[in-house]
């Protein structure tokens, strides 16, 4: 799903899956699990590629995915705003963060209501994945 403009220009974030496992191969010969998941962890068959610019993604909502993930900062900055689930409003609160290159978020993004906002004129790049 991507937003272009009349120029054919990426006007908002584009989101990318891919399940082919012939890409999967290419693309996991430049990076790796994260080394702080434990080591019987095991990523999902599926890559998430994000990419866009300055301004908001998607409004806040859950996803319906199976396992929690994670999510790698390649490029730009975006801040993830995060509301707690219902059931756990009584000891969560709200919070957000800002992600920068490098960082690596992980979030049950099935249980935390989300939304996240690109900043700056740079053009966000993120790379993630299920993981259990
Ligand atoms: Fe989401």
């Amino acid at each position: 799903m991507c937003g272009v403009d009349v120029n054919n220009e990426l006007k908002s974030t584009c989101i990318r899956s891919n399940c082919n496992p012939d890409i999967s191969s290419v693309l996991r010969q430049h990076y790796s699990k994260p080394y702080f998941l434990p080591d019987d962890s095991e990523l999902s068959a599926i890559d998430w590629i994000f990419m866009g610019y300055q301004g908001p993604g998607a409004s806040m909502h859950l996803d319906y995915v199976r396992r929690p993930s994670w999510q790698a900062q390649i490029k730009g900055r975006k801040t993830w705003y995060l509301l707690p689930p219902p059931e756990c409003e009584d000891v969560c609160i709200p919070m957000n963060i800002t992600v920068q290159r490098g960082d690596i978020i992980l979030i049950d993004t099935n249980q935390w209501y989300h939304t996240t906002v690109i900043e700056g004129e740079e053009m966000s790049v993120t790379l993630g994945s299920e993981y259990d």
